[in-house]
């Protein structure tokens, strides 16, 4: 959607993977979902240093609504949990330097039972406006995928026609996915700033690899449709939580930045343990997310176990990409891999070589020809990820403009 928004991928907060529907306030007041818990992650995300790396909103999810709209049809906030209303919380996460986020949903209701927009597309957008909501994430249970077509674009346009620019998350491709209707992918990037693909990422290495596996086996179809301004959505980031080891966890920062994925933490900033903190806030992988020319990665290679990710990146000189590299071991017999391979075997080809340096470790390999073999120890279920800056040089160029040729 080419609304001036999400240039790069967005960067974020998002309450659903880890506090998910939690509404029992008077038992669990430190985890429902509750004005609290909002104010309480955006100051987290200043103090503890994730606002610096560029996370910046701050995101609501299901379960903040009534039950019921208003006598006159408005949405309202449950004003148990949330008791100043939701203009209140997105000031407060204005006066820090942040954005504000809210969720709702294409049916009659939202995934988790509350109302939907149905019916009120042209009032949902202008009370979102009115509340200063900067990113709308819009769902699609209890509705007819085959409507979405027609109805994600129409809210798209009450929400341009509030002047108020917010970013437009979708779920219009997975619906209609799982219902059997190929989606319409010029139509969804003219409309939505991102769209989820997939399933809903849950806290577990078994979910993380089945989504890696949908964008590697899917990537012909997907990955031409993300760039400045329309991101493909392969859910939150789980780094933090209790489903993943710290390998599992660097795989999973690695990948989305492959992936040019909106980096979106679904995590207890009060109690993440220091070396998950530094995952989520490591700036040379960041960099990667966030590089400009919004090229989304591949996997280029996947052999017993083995893959190559990669994904090409600036600067570019004379037609040559630099790129990001991710190699992961999906093998199980618990001994480190070891991984050789020639920069001209992934596609590197630029005579004068590249700078090559891994973005986990301390490590730098100098200034490699295309010819020169690199060989990594990949440790099981984890990833090392090296970014590959392409060298000036004199010589021999190719014509060819394209980063996967
Ligand atoms: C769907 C979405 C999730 C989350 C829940 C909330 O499953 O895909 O991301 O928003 O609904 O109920
Ligand atoms: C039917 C369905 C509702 C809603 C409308 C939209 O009435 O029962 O859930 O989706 O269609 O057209």
């Amino acid at each position: 959607l080419e609304n001036g928004l999400a240039r790069t991928p967005p960067m974020g907060w998002l309450a659903w993977e880890r506090f998910r529907c939690n509404t029992d306030c008077k038992n669990d007041p430190d985890n429902c979902i509750s004005d609290r818990l909002f104010r309480t992650m955006t100051d987290l995300l200043i103090s503890e240093g994730y606002a610096a790396v560029g996370y910046e909103y701050i995101n609501v999810d299901d379960c903040w609504l009534e039950k019921e709209r208003s006598y006159n049809g408005h949405l309202q906030p449950d004003l148990r949990r949330f008791p100043y209303g939701m203009r209140d919380l997105s000031n407060y996460v204005h006066s820090k330097g942040l954005k504000f986020g809210i969720y709702e949903d294409f049916g009659n209701y939202t995934c988790a039972g509350y109302p939907g927009i149905i019916g009120s597309l042209e009032t949902d957008a202008y009370t979102f406006a009115s509340w200063d909501v900067d990113y709308v994430k819009l769902d699609g249970c209890y509705s007819h995928p085959s409507e979405m077509d027609k109805g994600y674009p129409e809210f798209g346009f009450h929400l341009n026609r509030t002047g108020r620019p917010m970013i437009y998350s979708c779920s219009w491709p997975v619906y209609q996915i799982y219902s059997g209707i190929q989606p319409n992918y010029s139509s969804i990037i003219e409309s939505c700033n991102l769209w989820r693909n997939f399933d809903d990422i849950q806290d577990s290495w078994s979910s993380l690899e089945s989504i890696i596996d949908y964008y590697g086996n899917n990537q012909d179809t997907i990955v031409p449709n993300a760039g400045p301004g329309h991101w493909n959505d392969p859910d939150m980031l789980i780094v933090g939580n209790f489903g993943l080891s710290y390998e599992q966890s660097k795989t999973q920062m690695a990948i989305w930045a492959i992936l040019a994925a909106p980096l979106l933490m679904s995590v207890d900033l009060r109690t993440i343990r220091p070396e998950y903190k530094a995952i989520l806030q490591n700036r040379k992988i960041i960099t990667v997310d966030q590089d400009p020319l919004g090229i989304q990665g591949k996997r280029i290679y996947k052999h017993k176990g083995i893959e190559i990710w990669a994904r090409p990146i600036t600067p570019i000189f004379q037609n040559y990409f630099s790129y990001a590299i991710a190699f992961l071991n999906r093998r199980t017999d618990g001994t480190p891999s070891d991984v050789a391979v020639t920069l001209a075997e992934m596609g590197l080809l630029a005579p004068g070589g590249y700078r090559i340096e891994d973005l986990y470790e301390d490590v730098d390999y100098g200034i490699l020809s295309p010819q020169t073999k690199i060989k990594v120890k990949v440790n099981p279920s984890g990833v090392v990820i090296l970014r590959a800056d392409v060298q000036p040089s004199y010589g021999r160029v190719s014509t060819t403009y394209n980063p996967f040729k």
